[in-house]
């Protein structure tokens, strides 16, 4: 199918560069382009502030909608509204690598394995390039709600690190650490381009746990 590629920067390119290896056609969208009227899905990688007017000219053109820009989601459930009014599909992520969802869950059940023992202090350090313009990454507000509330979260902004992200809890004595480290783009991309596919035929607005839920049943 013809995918609208929003954004044409790191991930846009990446994701351009991964969809013919899965069928598919990039169009790229560039900022002040026009959306095409011919594209059942687009995959937007812009800025905050790019995104929710991108979401609005997809719908207007019909088209199903995979948001993997950060930092807009206090628009998220006027976006629902609008979605859902259009009887459009959306799907949404701070992080489609399938590595980060699988560690989501780790994280979850480390804090539940924790939970009975107080003197843990859970807390969550994201490390990102120094073009990154969210603080502090979608990634950790999601990690860090996943282990408690109030958690506390640092930032880095350094170089070229593609996304690290650690889960830490202290209990001053001793500390547990995880940490999940992306090696390059190309696991977003492939998640991206995934839940394109997913939400092509579907409605409603959707985050990537729905889609690796439906794509774990259909390979048992
Ligand atoms: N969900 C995930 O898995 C995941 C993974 C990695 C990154 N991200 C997020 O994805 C976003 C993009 O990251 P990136 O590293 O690709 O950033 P990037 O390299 O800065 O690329 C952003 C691109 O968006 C373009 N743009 C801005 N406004 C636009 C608009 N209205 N219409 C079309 N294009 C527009 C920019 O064009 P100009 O050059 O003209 O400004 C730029 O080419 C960030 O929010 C980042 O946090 C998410």
């Amino acid at each position: 199918m013809r995918v609208a590629v929003v954004g044409f920067g790191k991930m846009g390119r990446e994701v351009a560069a991964l969809l013919p290896e899965r069928g598919h056609e990039a169009v790229a969208v560039g900022r002040g382009d026009v959306y095409p009227e011919d594209c059942p899905v687009g995959i937007d990688f812009t800025t905050p502030a790019a995104a929710v007017g991108n979401i609005d000219r997809a719908l207007a053109a019909g088209s199903r909608y995979v948001v993997g820009t950060t930092g807009w989601t206090e628009s998220l459930e006027a976006v629902r509204a609008r979605v859902d009014e259009a009887q459009g599909g959306l799907v949404h992520a701070a992080n489609f690598s399938l590595g980060v969802n699988l560690f989501y869950a780790i994280a979850r059940e480390a804090a539940a394995i924790l939970a009975p023992f107080p003197a843990y202090d859970a807390y969550v350090v994201e490390r990102h390039h120094r073009e990154k313009k969210d603080t502090p990454s979608g990634t950790a507000r999601v990690l860090a709600g996943l282990v408690g509330t109030s958690v506390p979260i640092s930032s880095v902004r350094a170089g070229g690190i593609v996304g690290d992200h650690v889960v830490g809890f202290d209990s001053g004595g001793d500390e547990i650490l995880l940490e999940h480290r992306a090696r390059n783009r190309r696991g977003f991309a492939l998640g991206a381009v995934l839940a394109a596919e997913w939400i092509a035929t579907r409605r409603g607005v959707h985050g990537f746990d729905a889609v690796l839920e439906d794509l774990r049943r259909s390979s048992h």
